[in-house]
């Protein structure tokens, strides 16, 4: 309510509106400051939200949650190791489904492929939801697709209600799921799972985004960029998150009703950066082609089970990459 404010909210609209006791307010408030948020209170006019910049916090993201967001439970934590690890550890210990965690910092994030993720405070988003979907554990992979189309989604949305149109038309997926804007990085996912035979025990996918940071080591700036260095401006952490939040629910579920990316494939590509681009694909192991080599073709898109179809010029056919087995650059 403060924040859909223009000017002070009383205490009386809020015991109104809230249908709580005077006192309840008083401790409200008194835990949103805590959180960060400031918020000042002048007796005879009520309470007014003099600053939200920066803060990221469970309640702040909780009360944006729209639509099908609202089935998520969001925990904050000030500094963790790994997101991802962490809700690894809930996943065995509870029962919690639709549990998203979110950090300001992590100590060792984890990357794809066993790399780290650098992971510096008060700038990115560092978000991990709990899933236990019933499906075939084969199908698994798709959920990280769908994770990239709902980051894509509100990353646009940002750059445009911010005015930056040209910035939300330069961002697009690189199959399978990390976000680019022009030739950098600026969001990588991680979805780690565990299975017995056909049941799927947890999916934990983990989203790492570069909102706000201003600088990067020698090594990461050639390839990563964030909202800040595109735009020069601020973005605010708690309303990206629940975008996408709102956009992985809806997608999530249509991937759900499918049990593939059948509904959602002309979507996708056309958010694909690598559509009708010449590749490089590196890895994998086609028969007739020397294993580890680096071959050349044209993407088409992707498949209803989320694999990359390429035009390989090497074998003149159409060959589907499976993520995870190869790896692929646009040349
Ligand atoms: C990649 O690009 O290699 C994937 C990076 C995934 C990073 C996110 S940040 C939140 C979650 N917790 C982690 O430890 N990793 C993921």
């Amino acid at each position: 309510m403060l924040k859909n404010s223009d000017g002070f909210v009383s205490g009386e609209i809020f015991c109104k509106e809230l249908n709580i006791s005077r006192q309840a307010i008083w401790k409200n408030i008194n835990s949103l400051k805590k959180d960060g948020y400031d918020i000042e209170s002048v007796k005879g006019k009520g309470y007014i939200l003099r600053s939200d910049e920066g803060i990221l916090g469970s309640a702040g993201i909780t009360s944006l949650l729209e639509g099908k967001a609202i089935r998520y439970r969001i925990e904050y934590t000030e500094s963790i190791d790994s997101t991802n690890k962490a809700l690894i550890k809930k996943a065995y210990t509870t029962d919690a489904e639709n549990m998203v965690l979110i950090a300001d910092h992590q100590t060792s994030g984890l990357g794809r492929r066993g790399r780290s993720f650098y992971s510096p405070a008060k700038e990115s988003i560092y978000m991990s939801i709990l899933l236990r979907p019933k499906i075939d554990p084969g199908s698994v992979s798709c959920i990280t697709l769908v994770a990239a189309m709902a980051v894509c989604k509100a990353l646009k949305k940002s750059l445009n209600k911010s005015g930056y149109k040209e910035a939300a038309k330069r961002i697009g997926i690189k199959w399978p799921n990390d976000i680019w804007i022009g030739e950098k990085k600026l969001c990588g996912i991680l979805t780690q799972m565990s299975c017995e035979s056909d049941y799927i025990t947890y999916v934990v996918t983990g989203i790492g985004i570069n909102v706000n940071n201003k600088v990067f080591s020698d090594e990461l700036k050639s390839i990563a960029t964030s909202l800040f260095m595109e735009t020069n401006q601020n973005f605010d952490r708690q309303s990206i998150i629940a975008d996408i939040l709102e956009a992985f629910a809806e997608y999530y579920d249509i991937f759900l009703a499918d049990k593939s990316m059948k509904s959602l494939m002309v979507d996708y590509d056309d958010n694909l950066i690598n559509k009708s681009k010449e590749v490089l694909v590196y890895g994998g192991l086609v028969e007739e082609i020397e294993p580890d080599s680096v071959r050349r073709g044209k993407a088409r898109g992707i498949d209803i089970d989320g694999a990359l179809l390429v035009d390989m010029y090497d074998t003149k056919k159409t060959e589907r990459i499976i993520a995870g087995e190869v790896s692929i650059r646009n040349t």
